[in-house]
Formats: C-alpha cells, sequence, structure tokens
C-alpha cells in the first residue's frame, strides 16, 4: 500500500487594501525609495487599517477563499494551525479565533510560532496529523499584522514588513503526491538578534517599556542577513540532496520575502533559474508568516500536477527550514 501522504488541495489568500508605497515611507522616515528597492527588492506593503482588527481578520478571508474554491464548509474541517507572530492576544491562540469566527465547529487548533519559518513548521505539523491517517481535512494559516508591531521611528525594520496572510488545505494523497520530506532547524542562540524585547513574562508590559519602545521588532539586520543567507541557501541545497532532485528537476522555488539579496543567493546555490523562483516582495514586503502561501495563492493557476516545489525560509529564532512537495493538482 501507498504511504499517505498530505498533499495540499487548495489555496486562500488575503492582502488588505491599503498599499504603503515607499514614497510614503519617505514621508515618515529618512529613507528613499531607491535606498528600500536596490537593498531589499521592496517597492509597496499593504498595512491593515482599522480598530480591532487583527490577524484573524486577515485569516478568516484567505481560509473563506479556500473553503469557497474546494467545495467545504466550516464544520468539515478538523483542525486548524495557525503560524503567527502577531496573534490577536496573547492567548488563546488565534487558531480559536479564526474558528470561531468561521464556525469551525468540529476543528481543534493551536498556534505555531517560529518567526519568519512558522509556515514551514505548521505545514510540517499538519502534515503528521493527516500522515497517520486519523484526519481528513487540516488547514494550516499562516498570517501576520506585523505593522502591529512595527516602530514607525526606526528606518531599519518599518520598511521591510507588511501585513497579509495565506492559507492551505492539507488532504491524504496516496498517489505519491503532496509533502514529501521537510528539513527544520532551530538556534536558539540566535534570538537576541531579532526579536520583541518587552511583552513576555521575563519583562511583562509597563509604562517604561511601552515609552523605550520595546513592544517593537527589534533587529539587527547585517547579522540576521549573513545567518540567513547562509542557512536558507544551505537548506534548500540539503532537500534537493537527499530527495535526489537536480536543478531541472525544480519546478519552483518557493522562497521566504525577505530580501531579495537572500533569495537570490538561495536560488544561485540551488542552481535554478530566476524564472523558476516565485517573487512577490516587491508588492507585499515581509509578510513573516504571510510570505509562502501568498506565494503559493499568486502562482497557484501556474502549478501543474507533479511539479517539484521547494519552499524555504529563515526567520527569528533563528529558525530555517525547507520543505519539498510534489505538488497534487492543476488548478
Ligand atoms: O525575515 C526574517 C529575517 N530577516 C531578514 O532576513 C532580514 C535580514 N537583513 C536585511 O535584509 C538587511 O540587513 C536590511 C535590509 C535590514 C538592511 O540592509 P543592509 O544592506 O544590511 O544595511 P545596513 O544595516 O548595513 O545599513 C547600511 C546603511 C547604514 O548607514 P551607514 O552606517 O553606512 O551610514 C544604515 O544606517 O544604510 C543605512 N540605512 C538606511 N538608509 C536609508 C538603514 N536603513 C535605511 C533606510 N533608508 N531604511
Amino acid at each position: 500500500m501507498q504511504k499517505i501522504h498530505a498533499a495540499i488541495t487548495a489555496v486562500g489568500g488575503y492582502v488588505p487594501d491599503y498599499v504603503m508605497t515607499n514614497k510614503e515611507l519617505e514621508t515618515i522616515i529618512d529613507t528613499t525609495d531607491e535606498w528600500i528597492r536596490t537593498r531589499t527588492g521592496i517597492e509597496e506593503r499593504r498595512i491593515l487599517k482599522g480598530e480591532g482588527k487583527g490577524s484573524s481578520d486577515i485569516a478568516v478571508e484567505a481560509i473563506k477563499e479556500l473553503m469557497q474554491k474546494r467545495g467545504i464548509g466550516p464544520e468539515e474541517v478538523d483542525m486548524i494551525i495557525c503560524a503567527t507572530t502577531t496573534p490577536d492576544m496573547v492567548f488563546p491562540a488565534t487558531a480559536n479565533v479564526i474558528s470561531d469566527k468561521l464556525g469551525m465547529t468540529n476543528a481543534f487548533g493551536y498556534d505555531v510560532s517560529a518567526a519568519c519559518s512558522g509556515f514551514l513548521f505548521a505545514l510540517t505539523t499538519g502534515a503528521q496529523f493527516i500522515e497517520t491517517g486519523k484526519y481528513k481535512k487540516v488547514i494550516v494559516v499562516g498570517v501576520d499584522k506585523m505593522s502591529s508591531i512595527l516602530n514607525y521611528e526606526d528606518r531599519t525594520t518599518c520598511i521591510i514588513f507588511g501585513d497579509g496572510g495565506g492559507a492551505v488545505l492539507l488532504e491524504p494523497n496516496d498517489d505519491g503526491h503532496g509533502i514529501i520530506d521537510s528539513v527544520l532547524h532551530s538556534d536558539g542562540s540566535g534570538r537576541e538578534f531579532l526579536h520583541q524585547k518587552a511583552g513576555g513574562s521575563v519583562k511583562p508590559a509597563t509604562v517604561e517599556t511601552v515609552m523605550n519602545r520595546e513592544h517593537f521588532v527589534y533587529q539587527e539586520g547585517k547579522t540576521v542577513f549573513k545567518f540567513a543567507v547562509k542557512n536558507m541557501a544551505d537548506v534548500a541545497a540539503t532537500i534537493m540532496e537527499r530527495n535526489n532532485l537536480t536543478p531541472d528537476d525544480i519546478s519552483w522555488l518557493v522562497p521566504h520575502q525577505a530580501n531579495k539579496r537572500i533569495i537570490d543567493a538561495t536560488r544561485e546555490r540551488m542552481g535554478i533559474s530566476e524564472d523558476k523562483v516565485m517573487i512577490n516582495i516587491q508588492r507585499y514586503g515581509n509578510t513573516t508568516n504571510g510570505t509562502l502561501p501568498l506565494c503559493l495563492w499568486e502562482w497557484e493557476k501556474q502549478l501543474k500536477k507533479g511539479d517539484n516545489v521547494v519552499l524555504a525560509a529563515f526567520g527569528g529564532g533563528f529558525t530555517w527550514g525547507a520543505t519539498y512537495i510534489k505538488w497534487a493538482y492543476d488548478s
């Protein structure tokens, strides 16, 4: 009997309407459109506006689209895993908020926190529940409202990130399609280079932490860049080797969208051409947990059954990984 693989059978995505251009950032901080484009590849990003709106609202829109495409109702979903760095609140899990908003009355769920690698970690976790044969429909959503933790006085971080997210449905597949392999890594010694200083149990919120702007993203960009370039490229090469994939075998690279220069380094290491790489960083910036599913969402129509797709990510923690998928359907 063929092994059961977890196959992606539908993709949904959502980005907020508001477009924040580099030109707009020029009016807020000391930066230029040219600097941002050349150093990162970003031209604009989306921002979720509106009182009382959080990551769950982005996720809900992505999942609605996914369910509509697949023709399923919320009560058919067994499980939801939400990868996010900007949960609606510290607790309960944003997965719970999403399932309540959508009426997923038969689903259980929880959040995964692995910064920019969160979607890959959650995807691998969700796949295990399908591969056991016990669950039939698992939704994995990667979403962030990064604007809620950005310091718009810090030009080194606020230019990079944006809001958005996407979701995939995992279902059992017994003809060799689906998630074939994953290589995941964490190294907590890198945590100081990219984190949020206050708001957790070590340093709960006080007037002082707020005044000191410690509830925002803190990043030592150069150091993170160095680790990202090496580790994302290495792990993408590892997944190719482990699965005997040559550059010609690869149909698509789906890279985390943190910096165009990191994406280029990964592509070069894999030995593949630019036309096989999904890149939308210019329009959305770094949506953290949202980048990978947003790429799948935008390229879904071009993906064909049997395509060899490699996803790769690197993020705070540090966390990094790669996943090899044999795509399961023609859109
Ligand atoms: O997704 C999670 C993982 N995160 C990443 O992978 C991000 C990794 N890091 C990066 O992508 C890059 O390090 C950044 C985009 C954050 C920064 O680019 P960089 O080429 O590493 O710039 P830098 O930090 O070395 O700064 C170079 C110069 C500095 O000026 P001086 O000291 O040379 O005079 C900065 O002050 O650029 C300056 N600078 C800016 N100038 C205009 C920094 N940010 C800006 C800005 N506009 N927004």
